[in-house]
């Protein structure tokens, strides 16, 4: 391995070269300003002077020192500019952000600026040479001079393609550099957009956005754009050459310049309106396949087609629509820029005629003027991407100004005390209606919590708030005092074991599933969580055990089981607040025993557990009652004073149906003054 010294020195000779080319063309025109010098040694010193600046880039940037070393290592150019794992990145650094990370590329795009400014000048090349054969070696008749100047063309040919395939490479790393630096931040925004825009928001548009971006950046279009500030130049050098001739391709200039901002104008709309449909009809083919077995058997297959069609033919009008504007402006550009150079040549002709001009300046004039417009033809050939990137651009800023990264928080100490929900009013992400308002109550350490109500009562709402899954709006929740968000949500999660309403496992094994796809998940822990939630014997009878690919959703088990494993991933590395929203909707007999000693395992080790449920069997192991009604706390106290409360003409007869046997059950005095510390 190269050390860090010998790379230092290296990195300096290498700079120092560059700057030692530089020298001597700067050295070149101070001494040769005297005399005359021609095109054609101008445009050579520009090569030479253009592999100084490549050589000194090299030397500096890393992208741009990855575009040309790859060439030597194609293993590394398979996208990986640095070997540093994403996902390893702090939360909250600053840098994580768009602009940040495109200023992080800063010394990358200054050289694709100075290769286009090179490489515009060397592009001058090829006129030139003409220029010297009509004028000079024609006249002559001179053969030495003819191989003189071609070689000098075959070199700056060579260098102007050197330089515009290290610019490629140079922008496709731009866009990876870029993809990975937000990649990570992006996908734990995406995550988070849910819980802010509710399920309206498409999650996967800053994917996707992140990804117009970086095909932009990566495709031919930046050339483009850095390719016109050189127009002027070329008009200039043709207005050199005679006035007249420079009028003519400024006037084409101009209307060129107009035409791509029309496209501008036109674009815009279709662009975002493609965006919008092509959403809609994404959304739909996902819930499609997500619901494929109610579509089978019910035979919604041909209503859940026309809808579909419906998105499908608005989305292909929009795409129409920006396809016939970016085309017909295409094809206009083509001809116009035809039309210039030909008209370019005729000037020159009748100047010629009235002997105004050379036969070389005008050709010379005609091929400049097509290069001047090329970089116009290109722009409006990728309006369409550079339109569609730049709307991604702003989406993904307010996507990532709305969800900023999480500050680093303090390290608390693991909660051990108790848990407090306090006037919580809490609404579903995106929307404005309460659906639970003026929610307190508060639970010890040791205790145990059953919150039943009719169905939307907002149970699961509540819960919700509860672990950090929603914020409530007013209000706060606390662990041992401090605020959730005091902790960062990584910090938290050790600490709060949830079981939601529709389990949702996700693909992978089912060990990675029990430790919440943890990097460095312990065994030990992971069995421990499995035994405690009763699973461990049900793992092991899968043929490969903790092994178990359970499949996208956790198809691969049934949903009993799925709860099962959804409970042992609650439990995992014993947290401090475990909550249930209806873990025993599934479960069988035995399913139900082995959550109830789960629960009473959790409050025996000192933490708090948190049910919801329909079914009363379960709330045997809990010690205090939260009844739900329509959005409020109706009643929240220890069990048998809030069933007494409930159910009061029932409460002398013992175990007559499933709500009076838990009543009894439960009916311990050590519940009432709450200092029962487990059964
Ligand atoms: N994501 C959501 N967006 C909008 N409204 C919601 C959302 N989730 C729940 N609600 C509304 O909140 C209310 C309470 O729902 P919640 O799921 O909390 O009820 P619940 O008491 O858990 O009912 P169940 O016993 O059926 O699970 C319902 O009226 C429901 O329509
Ligand atoms: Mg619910």
């Amino acid at each position: 391995m190269m050390g860090k010294a010998t790379f230092r020195s290296q990195q300096a000779k290498i700079k120092l070269f560059g700057l030692i080319l530089i020298a001597c063309v700067v050295s070149f025109f101070l001494l040769g300003s005297g005399r005359h010098t021609s095109p054609g040694s101008m445009l050579g010193a520009v090569a030479i002077a253009s592999f100084g600046c490549l050589a000194i880039f090299r030397a500096r940037g890393d992208a741009v020192r990855n575009a040309i070393g790859d060439a030597h290592h194609p293993t590394v150019a398979r996208g990986k500019p640095s070997a540093r794992p994403i996902g390893r990145r702090p939360a909250g650094s600053a840098r994580s952000e768009l602009s940040a990370a495109l200023a992080s590329c800063r010394s990358a795009f200054l050289a694709v600026g100075l290769f286009s400014g090179m490489l515009n000048l060397l592009m001058l090349a090829g006129s030139l040479y003409m220029l010297e054969v009509y004028d000079r070696v024609l006249p002559s008749r001179s053969l030495p001079t003819l191989v003189g100047i071609s070689i000098l063309l075959i070199i700056l040919y060579c260098g102007q393609g050197f330089l515009d395939f290290v610019r490629a490479r140079v922008l496709v790393r731009i866009g990876g550099a870029l993809d990975e630096a937000l990649g990570h931040r992006v996908y734990t925004s995406t995550l988070r957009l849910p819980l802010k825009a509710g399920r309206e928001g498409d999650s996967l548009q800053p994917m996707r956005d992140l990804d117009s971006v970086r095909g932009f950046l990566s495709g031919m279009g930046p050339t483009a754009l850095f390719d016109l500030p050189w127009m002027p130049i070329y008009l200039i050098i043709i207005l050199m050459f005679h006035w007249v001739l420079g009028v003519t391709a400024l006037f084409g200039a101009i209307v060129l310049v107009l035409l791509t901002l029309l496209a501008e104008r036109l674009t815009r709309k279709p662009v975002s309106s493609a965006t919008l449909s092509g959403n809609r009809r994404s959304g739909l083919i996902t819930a499609g396949s997500r619901n494929a077995e109610v579509v089978a058997a019910m035979g919604m297959a041909g209503g859940l087609a026309a809808r579909w069609e419906d998105a499908n033919l608005e989305y292909i009008a929009d795409q129409r629509k920006v396809s016939d504007v970016a085309g017909s402006f295409g094809a206009v550009s083509k001809v116009l820029r035809m039309l210039l150079q030909s008209s370019m040549l005729g000037v020159g002709a009748w100047l010629v005629i009235e002997e105004q001009a050379t036969a070389g300046v005008i050709i010379a004039a005609s091929i400049i003027s097509g290069r001047a417009l090329a970089p116009v033809d290109l722009a409006i050939a990728n309006w369409k991407g550079f339109v569609g990137a730049r709307q991604g651009w702003h989406r993904l800023s307010r996507v990532l100004a709305a969800m900023p990264a999480e500050a680093e928080a303090m390290l608390l100490p693991a909660p051990n005390a108790n848990v407090m929900m306090h006037g919580a009013a809490i609404v579903a992400p995106g929307t404005q209606r309460l659906l639970v308002q003026d929610a307190s109550f508060a639970m010890e350490a040791g205790h145990g919590l059953g919150i039943i109500g009719p169905s939307g009562s907002g149970k699961s709402t509540l819960v919700r708030a509860l672990v950090g899954a929603w914020q409530p709006v007013s209000g706060r929740v606390k662990l041992d005092g401090a605020d959730l968000d005091q902790w960062s949500s990584q910090e938290r999660g050790r600490h709060i074991g949830y079981l939601p309403q529709d389990v949702e496992l996700f693909a992978g094994t089912v060990a990675e599933n029990i430790a919440r796809f943890e990097p460095d998940a312990d065994a030990d822990a992971i069995i421990a969580a499995a035994k405690a939630a009763g699973a461990h014997e049900l793992i092991v009878g899968f043929r490969q055990g903790y092994e178990t690919e359970i499949g996208e959703h956790g198809e691969a088990l049934s949903a009993g089981q799925r709860q099962r494993i959804a409970l042992a991933r609650a439990l995992y590395r014993d947290p401090f607040l475990v909550v249930l929203d209806e873990p025993n909707s599934n479960l069988d007999m035995d399913g139900e025993q082995a959550l109830i000693r789960a629960m009473l395992g959790v409050r025996e080790r000192g933490g708090v557990v948190v049910i919801v449920a329909h079914r009363p069997n379960v709330l045997t192991a809990v010690d205090f009652v939260l009844a739900m009604n329509q959005g409020r706390i109706h009643d929240f106290g220890p069990k048998d004073e809030v069933f007494a409360k409930m159910f009061p003409t029932l409460r002398p007869v013992p175990a007559a149906g499933p709500t009076l046997r838990v009543a009894a059950e439960s009916g311990a005095p050590a519940v009432a003054n709450g200092t029962e510390g487990g059964n």
